[in-house]
């Protein structure tokens, strides 16, 4: 994991008020929990009583309670009661507060601060995320290898002719241009493919090549979108749940027609072609050794991995500071 991030860990819809809601992120147990106003949180799921899940308890009086001994704790994790001392017991219970992880919610994701400290930013975004003239279809899909083999999938512009060879990747342009890479920003990187059919050319170097108007952007720690053209975007989050799970939350957004309705059927039909497009990329990369990348490991790596090169560059110094 990069320390002291913001990762884009869930999606808003799927947490109803009320209710708790035990995850796993980030190889951390976490309870999640939309107090009566709307507004969720997220907080360590070890009970630090006697080590049991919170997240297994229920909500009273606007607090969890824990399954176990049914100690209350408030929506900021701070210990309200230990029934066993008494209701009326004004003991200092600090030591039994639950971590509080900050929260923002954009555009219906979720996004939680993974880090030692307060946040010193906010999360990243993408413009597609709050502008109200495109339409969605959301999917996930749990993918049991690293999230970082699974970022690198997606900057990936090698495989499209063999993993894609019937659907993206039409058309055996198996000699790769470049890839260019730009960085929009410190944390910001673009590429885009600029393959070709194999005439017995010699593949041109990046800097003889441009990005595209369909072009890739990844914004660390783990979103990503797919510019297709101005009404067409693909936006992925990649939820790293421990060492060995994932899970890939896609969304494709259009604003095809302009008309609600009809955006908003093309985006589900569009999300069921990205699933068929995905699980080619699963079976392989599922596969993958090892499950988890950096930037010395055993592979032997080419120009036309120049953009997985730059993602472990910049990850590991993002890991470093
Ligand atoms: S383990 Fe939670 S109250 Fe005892
Ligand atoms: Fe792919």
């Amino acid at each position: 994991m990069i320390n002291n991030q913001w990762y884009a860990v869930a999606s808003s819809k799927d947490f109803k008020k009320g209710r708790l809601y035990p995850v796993e992120r980030m190889g951390l147990k976490l309870v999640f929990f939309r107090n009566c106003k709307g507004e969720l949180h997220i907080l360590s799921d070890r009970c630090p009583h006697r080590g049991a899940l919170v997240g297994m308890g229920k909500v009273v009086n606007g607090h969890l309670q824990c399954p176990f001994h049914g100690i209350e704790f408030a929506e900021d994790g701070k210990c309200a009661c230990v029934p066993a001392e008494g209701r009326k017991s004004n003991k200092n219970y600090d030591r039994f507060n639950l971590k509080n992880y900050p929260v923002r919610e954009i555009g219906g994701i979720v996004f939680m601060w993974y880090g030692d400290a307060e946040p010193v930013s906010e999360p990243p975004v993408f413009d597609i995320m709050t502008d109200k003239r495109f339409k969605y279809g959301h999917l996930n899909d749990t993918w049991n290898i690293h999230y970082s083999r699974v970022i690198e999938n997606q900057l990936d512009v090698q495989h499209l002719a063999f993993v894609h060879h019937n659907t993206i990747g039409r058309g055996d342009k198996t000699l790769i241009n470049g890839p260019k890479v730009v960085w929009l920003d410190e944390n910001t990187l673009q590429t885009s493919a600029n393959n070709e059919k194999d005439a017995g050319q010699v593949p041109r170097g990046a800097d003889e090549c441009s990005i595209n108007t369909t072009n890739l952007t990844f914004k660390y720690p783990n979103l990503w979108m797919n510019t297709i053209n101005n009404k067409i975007r693909i936006l992925a989050y990649f939820i790293p749940v421990n060492e060995d799970e994932t899970i890939i939350s896609i969304r494709f957004y259009n604003r095809i027609t302009g008309i609600g309705l009809i955006d908003k059927i093309i985006a589900f039909a569009g999300n069921w072609a990205d699933l068929i497009v995905e699980r080619q990329d699963k079976r392989v990369v599922e596969k993958q050794i090892p499950s988890k990348t950096a930037l010395r490991i055993d592979e032997r790596l080419l120009m036309a991995d120049k953009p997985i090169i730059e993602y472990r560059r910049r990850r590991e110094e993002l890991q470093r500071s």
